[in-house]
């Protein structure tokens, strides 16, 4: 490869989950502390960072049609200086540096803090691989957090706040193997970053206006550490820990694993207030026997009882899981099960994926995969019963007062966007509000609204005079 000159400008494309997300918000902070700035929108970036995801087979193709879209008919002097991160970057870097000749880093998901030392030997023409795993090393490296350059700090942000929501991974990698998943191979194992800085972090994120903070890992609620006492705590004893930041006004956390719940954290559900009722909890099937074969290592009476208890502890949670269709050896009567168990929940929202053999792991090297018709044909069905019950729990929203956390502007005048407790996307117009900075309602306000009407996807509100008694909940 040519010597490149150095970039000005990038982009992060982040692809795959929120922990993607979070860590191409942090390469972002990176490179903008190496003097680089964003690119705007519909302008060329001199470094494409691709932060891919590996999943999925559809998901992890896709960066090959990605390199290809910025580099065709380019010379190397035009092109774009590309960096693949991420998880197809750790399970295939070598792979790519073959395939892809046009890519100049290819950077694991614990090892970007490194990014800038790979800038320059990039700059010098050399190709560079780094999918290192030393997980925690890379958050002690990583400068603090900031608004993102051209977002000055304080000053007129107090109204026109962009950042009411934030990600924060707490945990990261996976040590359960379930034997279809990919996780535990691009991510490593489970480790869970520290109280204090988790704290700090947070604080920094509140400074910015963060309203409300999703907690992140790929099993959350193994998180464990030590609070400022040296008191071993979980996942609520960090929870507890965070409520107390008085501007932070809403938590959540995603993704849980059943085997990894504790009493502690369903009672805070009961407890604290600023934990919102709402609980992604992944099952994948409705059948004992295909889950033995995922190893998932619990069984759907017990993942039922811990809903149970949730429910006890906080009548109004809103349910969400994950499903696999079509895992080899699934049989019509299987599936039907799944059906059952989405019948029984009735979840607030759910997502289901067709199974899809990932390299090395040892669901793809099983007899009796299932053909693609029949995984199609069983995935209509699941999702025709998932969006019934979405639509049903949107339905049974109307009539009731909620504060909605207002994220963004709505499409025609005086309409805003924002989410209900229950992660609804309630949407509502401020009548009394003028334009841009005109009073009335801003972005990071909490508003009340009631619900007024359903749709499969979103609620009308309507807001709430101030002095009008009501209830929440
Ligand atoms: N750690 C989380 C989520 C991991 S990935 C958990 O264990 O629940 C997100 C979802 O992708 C999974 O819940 C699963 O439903 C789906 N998934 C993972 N591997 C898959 C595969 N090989 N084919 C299809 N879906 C998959
Ligand atoms: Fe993957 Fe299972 Fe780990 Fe979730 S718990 S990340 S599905 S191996
Ligand atoms: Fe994808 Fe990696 Fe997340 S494989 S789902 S980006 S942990």
């Amino acid at each position: 490869m040519k010597p490149q000159d150095p970039p000005k400008t990038y982009r992060v494309k982040s692809f795959g989950c929120q922990m993607n997300v979070y860590d191409g918000e942090r390469m972002g902070e990176l490179l903008d502390a190496r003097g680089l700035t964003p690119a705007a929108d519909g302008e060329d970036a001199d470094l494409v960072v691709l932060n891919t995801c590996h999943i999925r087979e559809k998901a992890a193709e896709k960066i090959y049609s990605d390199i290809g879209r910025l580099t065709k008919g380019k010379t190397q002097a035009k092109a774009p200086m590309i960096a693949v991160a991420g998880c197809v970057a750790q399970a295939e870097g070598e792979e790519i540096m073959k395939r892809a000749p046009a890519v100049s880093m290819v950077v694991g998901p614990q090892a970007y803090h490194r990014l800038p030392e790979m800038l320059d030997r990039a700059a010098k023409g050399e190709r560079a691989t780094d999918t290192d795993m030393p997980a925690i090393a890379k958050f002690d490296s990583l400068p603090e957090r900031r608004l993102p350059s051209g977002e000055g700090e304080g000053g007129a942000g107090a109204r026109r706040n962009r950042f009411p929501t934030a990600f924060l991974t707490v945990q990261e990698g996976c040590d359960k193997f379930c034997t279809y998943c990919v996780v535990p191979y691009t991510r490593g194992a489970e480790i869970s970053r520290p109280f204090a800085d988790l704290v700090h972090e947070a604080r920094r994120l509140v400074e910015r206006g963060a309203r409300e903070i999703t907690l992140l890992g790929q099993n959350v609620n193994a998180w464990a550490g030590a609070d400022a006492k040296g008191h071993t705590i979980g996942l609520d004893g960090l929870i507890r820990g965070l409520a107390k930041l008085p501007e932070l006004l809403r938590i959540r956390y995603t993704t849980s694993h059943p085997n990894d719940f504790t009493e502690g954290l369903v009672r805070c559900h009961a407890e604290v207030e600023k934990l919102m009722p709402y609980l992604h909890l992944p099952v994948q099937s409705g059948s004992d026997r295909v889950l033995k074969a995922m190893n998932r290592q619990h069984t759907t009476a017990g993942y039922l009882r811990l809903l149970e208890q949730m429910r006890a502890a906080r009548p109004d949670i809103a349910l969400s899981g994950d499903f696999i269709v079509g895992f080899p050896g699934e049989t019509e009567a299987e599936f039907e099960a799944t059906l059952s168990l989405v019948d029984e929940v009735g979840y607030a929202q759910a997502y289901s994926f067709k199974y899809s053999p990932r390299p090395g792991t040892p669901a793809a090297a099983m007899d009796r995969q299932i053909a693609p018709e029949v995984m199609d044909e069983r995935l209509q069905r699941l999702q025709a019963r998932i969006n019934r019950d979405q639509i049903a729990f949107n339905a049974a929203s109307v009539g009731k007062v909620c504060d909605v956390l207002v994220e963004r502007r709505g499409k025609f005048a005086g309409q805003w966007l924002g989410k209900s407790p229950w992660l609804q996307s309630v949407w509502f117009v401020d009548e009394a509000g003028g334009g841009l900075d005109g009073g009335g309602v801003a972005i990071g306000d909490m508003v009340r609204a009631r619900m007024v009407e359903a749709g499969g996807n979103s609620v009308r509100g309507e807001l709430i005079g101030a002095g009008e008694a009501v209830t929440v909940r």
